[in-house]
């Protein structure tokens, strides 16, 4: 390739998936920390291990426009063109997602402030306020360059817009941040005393009677206005959605290939990623396991069917994981034999189709280089080397599964805006946490065999036989009612503690609690008793409860579980409400594993619902198109579906 941008049109019909046969199997390649004599053994490499994609120039402003206007294009032209020899296809960066020292000193107002006034400076990455508008304008010139330069480029097969938005920086209290909170604010709500009436200032005195009266909540005495939190959460998560759309369209403007930007499900909270995933041509997604975790492999398939939720069912793509130890953990556990393979095949069950690492070659030199690479320090005479290698041979055989669909007939109900809202402070307990609630209901069924999709309370729930509420704190009309609409005709729920209590202003929902769900379950609750810390009482029928309790009166529902102990003793702990042609569920608290289990038995089979096969313990089971995939987390053989899987080994067996 030329110094010169092509001329050619280089808009093809517009895709949701890229050009590159079978799954993609690859990760994302930093050559410019290598001399270049390295690339052509890199692209021995990859083709050695079955890499047929990789995402490229990520982290590389600094290299390309080394001076504001001035475009530096020579290496990755050759670097682009060692990849094409190779027959490998590239995931092009816009290379925005750290802007260089030069563009930081040059634009000082640019650099994120945090809550307490604090500017951050460069020296890290990512450094930048996502409503600055000098960063917005430079990211969206050097997408638009980097795109008009390789979008004819037939190596080029997918975009990659900056990386992972919002994990340093996700909010910014700087005065342009404030300033575009104002606007956000005035779209919403149109005037200031819709604000008021929003966010209930007349409470403490906090009435607002000019614009510029309103601040982002930063550092104060004590709790800041809720509601002015719960909108801070949305506009920050719509202030770096806006910086993509913008660097998107500066993309879109020079060629018609798929574009994405790799998400962080399942632990990341600040983005709204359900508004996210419409906005992109497919859904990535990037995950680590928590090697401390006592179950890793619970956590990787909540995120797995996450994403493929943000993916509204579509294949997704896994954009990053680790091949072993990732560098950011307190104690950063490698990866036992086994557990890379089942955790790639984990992700394909659950609808992902390809496979990619960071990174490709394990850095020598910068803050990731005890980070583990598809390549390591220690070269190919490794064991992670061969395993990379076998799962890019084992990924190739698996062709046929991308694009089939994964069966499930359970919908987890999942919202941000009520993650948002019940972590909020001055609640009741501190200890009603969302991750903690979900992860709980998701890894009883994980136990089970039973695959669930994630689906929000106002989109389509019609294909599910049970739906699942284990924290649904802030609840809309418009969610209630479909909610109410599913079990009257003849779907089962399930709802958590501390559900349908506040409206989208993170108002009370007066008349007694839950009160978005109160006729749903046939309950009405005067006031919360939550249990002080590590405090569990026991239930009439066996096991206990923890965290919280209700005074609860039935209203139409049957009590299934009663307190026996604690403050409430005989009142109804878990009820049961026959409603229309369906059933609703309600647990007043946080019940022990074995009593929940329990429960959701109950309710999977009222639901009609099967595992995707029966297994034993430490056993993930998936059913995606005509596959069931088996993967054995345990260290003994075990027998599935009629095949016998070795200790941490994993079989994909057709039909199954
Ligand atoms: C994230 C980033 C990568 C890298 C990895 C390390 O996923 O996108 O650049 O820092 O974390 O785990």
């Amino acid at each position: 390739m030329t110094d010169q941008p092509s001329t050619t049109d280089p808009r093809q019909s517009a895709r949701s998936w890229p050009d590159v046969p079978g799954l993609l199997y690859g990760g994302d390649y930093n050559p410019e920390q290598w001399p270049e004599e390295v690339w052509a053994e890199d692209a021995r490499l990859m083709q050695e291990a079955g890499v047929n994609v990789v995402s490229l120039a990520i982290f590389s402003w600094a290299l390309l426009e080394p001076r504001e206007g001035t475009y530096e294009w020579g290496w990755l032209d050759r670097v682009v063109e060692v990849l094409h020899g190779a027959g490998i296809a590239i995931d092009m960066a816009t290379a925005t997602a750290s802007p260089p020292p030069w563009f930081s000193r040059a634009h000082p107002e640019s650099l994120p402030v945090t809550e307490d006034g604090t500017r951050l400076w460069w020296g890290s990455r990512q450094a930048y306020c996502p409503s600055s508008t000098s960063y917005r304008e430079a990211a969206s010139r050097l997408a638009g360059a980097v795109a008009e330069r390789y979008a004819a480029h037939p190596a080029v097969r997918m975009w990659h817009i900056n990386n992972e938005y919002g994990c340093h920086v996700a909010h910014c209290y700087c005065d342009a941040s404030a300033a575009a909170f104002r606007t956000w604010l005035q779209a919403r709500y149109g005037d200031l005393d819709a604000l008021n009436t929003a966010w209930g200032t007349a409470f403490w005195s906090q009435r607002y009677g000019d614009w510029e009266e309103v601040i982002p909540p930063r550092a104060s005495p004590t709790w800041r206005n809720p509601t002015q939190q719960l909108d801070w959460w949305r506009f920050s998560s719509d202030a770096l959605l806006e910086l993509y759309r913008a660097e998107r369209d500066a993309v879109r403007a020079h060629s018609d290939l798929p574009i994405t930007t790799n998400f962080m499900a399942s632990r990341f909270k600040p983005l709204d990623y359900l508004a996210w995933g419409r906005e992109v041509d497919l859904v990535s997604n990037d995950h680590y396991v928590i090697g401390e975790d006592p179950a890793p492999e619970v956590e990787l398939a909540l995120s797995a069917d996450l994403t493929r939720g943000l993916a509204r069912q579509a294949p997704w793509l896994l954009m990053e994981n680790s091949t072993s130890a990732v560098n950011w953990q307190p104690r950063n556990l490698a990866k036992t034999p086994g557990q890379l393979r089942r955790h790639a095949l984990s992700h394909v069950a659950r609808g992902a189709d390809g496979i990619m690492f960071f990174q490709w070659r394990a850095s020598r030199a910068g803050a990731e280089k005890y980070h583990s690479g598809m390549l390591p320090h220690g070269g190919t005479d490794t064991k992670l080397w061969r395993e990379v290698v076998a799962l890019g041979a084992e990924l190739a055989g698996l062709a046929e599964v991308t694009g089939t669909p994964v069966a499930a007939s359970v919908g987890l109900l999942w919202d941000y805006e009520s993650w948002w809202a019940v972590e909020l402070d001055s609640h009741p307990s501190q200890d009603v946490t969302y991750l903690a609630a979900v992860r709980q209901v998701y890894e009883a069924l994980w136990r089970k065999g039973v695959t669930v999709d994630f689906v929000h309370p106002e989109e389509d729930l019609g294909g599910y036989d049970l739906l699942l509420a284990p924290s649904l704190y802030l609840l809309t009309d418009a969610g209630a009612q479909a909610l109410d609409a599913h079990v009257r005709t003849g779907g089962c729920l399930v709802v958590g503690p501390f559900s349908g209590i506040v409206d989208e202003n993170d108002h009370i929902r007066l008349g007694g609690y839950p009160g978005a769900l109160r006729e749903v379950l046939g309950v009405r609750v005067e006031e919360f008793f939550p249990f002080a810390a590590g405090v569990q009482h026991a239930l009439s029928e066996g096991g206990s409860g923890r965290t919280w309790s209700e005074l609860l009166h039935l209203d139409g529902a049957q009590a299934v579980r009663t307190w026996a102990d604690g403050p409430l003793p005989g009142t109804p702990a878990v009820t049961r409400h026959r409603h229309g042609d369906g059933t609703a569920w309600y647990v007043a608290t946080t019940l022990d594993d074995a009593s929940l289990g329990g429960v959701l038995d109950d309710a999977l089979h009222e639901a009609g619902v099967a595992p995707a096969a029966p297994v034993p313990a430490g056993v993930e089971v998936v059913r995606r198109g005509d596959r069931l995939f088996v993967l054995n987390h345990t260290g003994e053989p075990v027998t599935v579906a009629g095949t016998t899987v070795d200790g941490g080994g994993a079989a994909v067996v057709q039909g199954g």
